[in-house]
């Protein structure tokens, strides 16, 4: 059985034959744009975007097919042949027998290193894979050392495919697309430079040049050429029985050029000898460039060991540097875990939700709601470079309160769709203000709400339901004015437009609308009727937060009114038995968005900020109070849950239909995390959550109960067969929400069983099959799918950091208030965890002598690097912005003593 084993403490592990698992995948990348997918035995692929894909692009579904994998190839004087990938047809065969060889992976972040024990010829061969954060270029080194008792002379050849086009055309136009490409040789390798992008809509020249490229030690280039699939396979090979190689099929020499074939970057480097014992070196170089003096430069910087060597410590460190969160705990693997899970929103960063096997949709982009939610985690990491990203985030939302959902590749920048086809998801509008909300609280700066943006503009109006014909291309992304300015207002008044339409845009039961969908993706069939009582509540206690920015804005500031857009005021009407007509609500909702379909006067009113923060409370305490009064089901004495959705036939999701309990854990996730739900009524929701959707081997707690019906009145997720995706799977996101709300309601246990769960199902990696950190979901039989790219991971950090140990920004102090329990100590007492605050480097022990579970212990003495903190309260202790700006740059020791 193959084995996970953690190395150290930076989440660098190993594992023995990790061929045998056809799955897993690692994930290379740099800043500026090239991305891998890398298999244990160097299949996968290699892209710097949709439409630049180096190596043929896969999916998890053919993942393990060879066809793309990056190869190196040795035979001896004996003619014996063998891949040091272990990817050879013998090779393949031999894994399930007593023949099969040794071979071990270790891998770091952005980093991995394959060791295999080669039979024939006899030799250890390492193949290490990285690519330079700040490049362009995949690197695969490769050391060889003679492992026979005998002298022997080897021939070395390097194969990798060169797919050279978009990923659209792995199919549409597969053929045609390979006669485009300008292969060349020279004597270092093989470029590839297609003369156009294939694109039918109207195709483009093309400047991308994809190269392959091979040194020895010795920074001589190869020898002989096979720059086509056709001359390195032959007629009858294939990529893991290669003429080439085995038929020493006659190459090409160094001045080569082949037009419009498949093309190869494959190589055959002189013939050499070993003593027994002896090693010897080479280095691939592979990617993409617009010019060839780049490749060149390039081949200048890396055809050396030792630049090679010195920029895998380099790249390693930057990565390391990167994260700079980190976990002290009872349980060492966890701690490791968590530096993966803390790793894991900068590959979503770089990744996107595409490119990696099992994302095989999109084209790289991401949503809106991950873009917020990704700002999450960099806000704790580094917080400085988070508040561009979120007031340039701003300038996505719509007059109408929704917002742009294709977003570009610079910051701020929101395209129209041109398909014109709208999409609104009403959980849209939460993220904007949880994220700035976790920034005023890191940063204090407060100011940032006055901060004027623009707004978006394309076709679509009245929230998605009108096209504005008079919007044409040429009038721009940004709203304008009557006069043609550009209108912009500030931040809050963005919050307040998303939150007031919102309110206003109810259906039958008075709950907000479903839209296209809320955050399940997957309840996409209910545009009409569907309602989200989940992300109701969600809204309810948003509407309370900005309520509290509000104020906190009016008591740090001098402000106390400010200007906003002369309509919003038809939406801060607070005349509260306007509340329970729907009918009204939507007459107010219709006037607002009528007035702004095209372009707005821009008149603006001046309003007090204690009234405005006053009429939002009133709006959130009358959901509360009709969500509690409605929504809760109430089983028995022990168990009872809220409902979660109207479908669109009107009926609410969650009860007992047909003989089946129908529990939808995303209900339970927002009453509690936004005080809907009472402290009574969350014990007999984690009661019920225990009974029908608790499943600690597949992570913990599902999504959802089994319909066993296929709700064509609710979402494509009940055609899912049932534990996949958003159907009933233990949908990590989910559970890490739900773990989050509990912790902050003071349910410290209940909280922690979820996360363990997930991470203790991970890390069984004879069940999960996944390198270390939080897949987007496990499936029914443990397995770990969609891994890396997750928001997840945001909010398990977030989670671990703010909740479990408690570091938590208060408008810029920084308040430490522990929820550890007593197992999470180690057997000295202690937990620490390594954070940055106020971009000051802080490490925070906790002791607990006496191993008390968090209720039973209280905070007895507390030091800031030596110096005696004062304890406000027996429960935390808060370090004013004033003491923090008095610290120096160095990293402060914190020590705080529980008893
Ligand atoms: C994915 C999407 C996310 C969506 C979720 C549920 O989750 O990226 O936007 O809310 O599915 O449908 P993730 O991959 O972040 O776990």
């Amino acid at each position: 059985m193959e084995h996970l084993t953690f190395t150290n403490k930076n989440g660098d592990f190993t594992i023995d034959h990790p061929e045998n698992i056809n799955s897993l995948y690692f994930p290379l990348a740099s800043e500026v744009g090239l991305k891998s997918a890398i298999s244990p035995n160097l299949g996968g692929d290699a892209k710097i975007d949709q439409e630049s894909f180096l190596i043929e692009p896969v999916s998890i579904d053919n993942l393990h097919n060879n066809r793309s994998t990056r190869n190196f190839w040795i035979k001896n004087q004996f003619g014996q042949v063998a891949s040091l990938t272990g990817a050879s047809a013998r090779q393949e065969a031999q894994k399930f027998s007593d023949e099969q060889e040794e071979s071990r992976i270790s891998a770091g972040f952005m980093w991995q290193k394959l060791e295999r024990q080669l039979k024939k010829p006899q030799l250890t061969a390492t193949l290490t894979s990285f690519i330079p954060h700040n490049e362009n270029v995949e690197i695969m080194q490769i050391d060889i050392i003679n492992k026979s008792e005998v002298e022997q002379t080897l021939t070395p050849y390097a194969a990798i495919p060169i797919f050279g086009r978009s990923a659209d055309n792995i199919r549409d136009h597969r053929n045609v697309t390979s006669m485009l490409h300008r292969i060349k040789t020279n004597q270092f390798g093989v470029e590839v430079c297609p003369t156009m992008s294939f694109d039918e809509r109207g195709h483009r020249l093309n400047n991308k040049i994809y190269y392959v490229f091979g040194f020895d030690d010795k920074e001589k280039g190869p020898q002989t050429f096979y720059p086509t699939v056709e001359s390195f396979i032959g007629e009858a090979g294939n990529f893991t029985h290669p003429a080439a190689v085995f038929k020493d099929s006659t190459g090409f020499d160094s001045q080569t050029s082949i037009d419009g074939r498949e093309a190869m970057g494959a190589f055959r480097f002189d013939s050499f000898t070993l003593d027994v014992g002896q090693s010897k070196s080479f280095i691939i170089l592979m990617g993409i460039e617009e010019e060839e003096k780049a490749i060149h430069n390039m081949a200048k910087k890396y055809s050396k060991l030792s630049q090679v060597r010195s920029s895998l410590v380099e790249t390693q460190n930057y990565w390391l540097d990167k994260v700079s969160v980190g976990f002290h705990t009872k349980d060492i693997n966890f701690d490791n875990y968590m530096k993966w899970v803390c790793f894991q929103p900068y590959l979503r960063r770089i990744f996107g939700c595409s490119f990696l096997p099992h994302h095989d949709y999109g084209r790289g982009g991401r949503g809106w709601r991950d873009l917020w939610q990704d700002c999450l985690s960099l806000l704790l990491m580094e917080p400085k470079a988070v508040r561009s990203m979120i007031i340039n985030n701003y300038k996505g939302v719509r007059l109408d309160g929704t917002n742009a959902t294709i977003i570009g590749q610079g910051e701020g920048e929101f395209l129209a769709d041109r398909n014109g086809i709208s999409r609104v998801w009403m959980d849209h509008a939460l993220w904007p203000l949880i994220t700035t909300k976790l920034y005023i609280d890191q940063t204090g700066d407060i100011d940032i709400l006055t901060k004027e943006v623009s707004y978006f503009k394309d076709s679509h109006i009245k929230r998605g339901t009108a096209i504005d014909n008079l919007w044409t291309e040429t009038y721009g992304n940004e709203q304008r004015t009557a006069t043609n300015d550009l209108y912009t207002g500030s931040i809050l008044e963005h919050l307040l437009i998303q939150h007031l339409t919102a309110f206003y845009e109810v259906g039958q039961h008075n709950v907000y609308r479903l839209r296209g969908a809320d955050w399940n993706d997957a309840l996409d069939m209910a545009d009409e009727n569907g309602e989200s009582v989940a992300f109701t509540t969600a809204y309810s206690g948003n509407l309370m937060e900005l309520a509290s920015l509000v104020r906190l804005l009016e008591s740090r500031t001098n402000i106390k009114s400010i200007e906003i857009l002369e309509e919003i005021g038809l939406l801060l009407k607070s005349d509260s038995d306007i509340y329970d007509k729907i009918n009204r609500k939507h007459h107010i909702l219709d006037a607002y968005t009528n007035q702004c379909q095209h372009n707005t006067n821009g008149h603006k009113i001046k309003l007090s900020l204690s009234e405005i923060a006053l009429n939002l409370i009133q709006k959130a305490t009358w959901l509360r109070q009709h969500l509690q009064q409605n929504e809760w089901l109430d089983v028995n004495e022990a168990e009872g849950w809220y409902n979660s959705y109207y479908d669109n036939s009107g009926k609410a999701t969650d009860g007992y239909y047909n003989g089946q309990i129908h529990m939808m854990l995303t209900g339970q996730v927002f009453t509690i995390m936004n005080y809907v739900a009472t402290d009574e009524q969350i014990r007999k929701m984690t009661a019920s959550a225990d009974h029908y959707l608790y499943r600690p081997e597949i992570g913990g707690y599902r999504l959802n109960t089994d319909f066993k019906e296929i709700k064509s009145d609710l979402g494509r997720m009940f055609g899912f067969a049932y534990g996949e995706k958003e159907n009933g799977a233990v949908f990590s996101h989910m559970t890490v929400m739900y773990a989050n709300a509990l912790y902050r309601r003071g349910f410290a246990k209940e909280g922690w069983k979820a996360l363990k769960s997930l991470a203790d199902t991970a890390l069984k990696f004879e069940t999960s099959r996944i390198y270390p950190g939080i897949p987007e979901y496990f499936r029914s039989d443990g397995r770990g799918v969609y891994h890396y790219l997750t928001g997840a991971a945001s909010w398990y950090m977030l989670t671990m950091v703010t909740e479990v140990f408690g570091l938590q920004g208060k408008s810029g102090d920084l308040v430490l208030y522990p929820k550890l329990l007593a197992e999470q100590f180690d057997e000295k007492g202690i937990a620490s965890i390594t954070a940055p605050f106020d971009s000051k480097a802080f490490h925070i022990t906790y002791e607990n002598r006496k191993h008390k579970d968090f209720g039973d212990y209280v905070i007895t003495e507390a030091n800031c690097d030596g110096r005696n903190l004062d304890i406000t309260d027996d429960a935390f202790v808060l370090i004013s912005k004033t003491q923090l700006d008095q610290l120096g740059d160095a990293e402060h020791r914190i020590t705080i003593v529980l008893n």
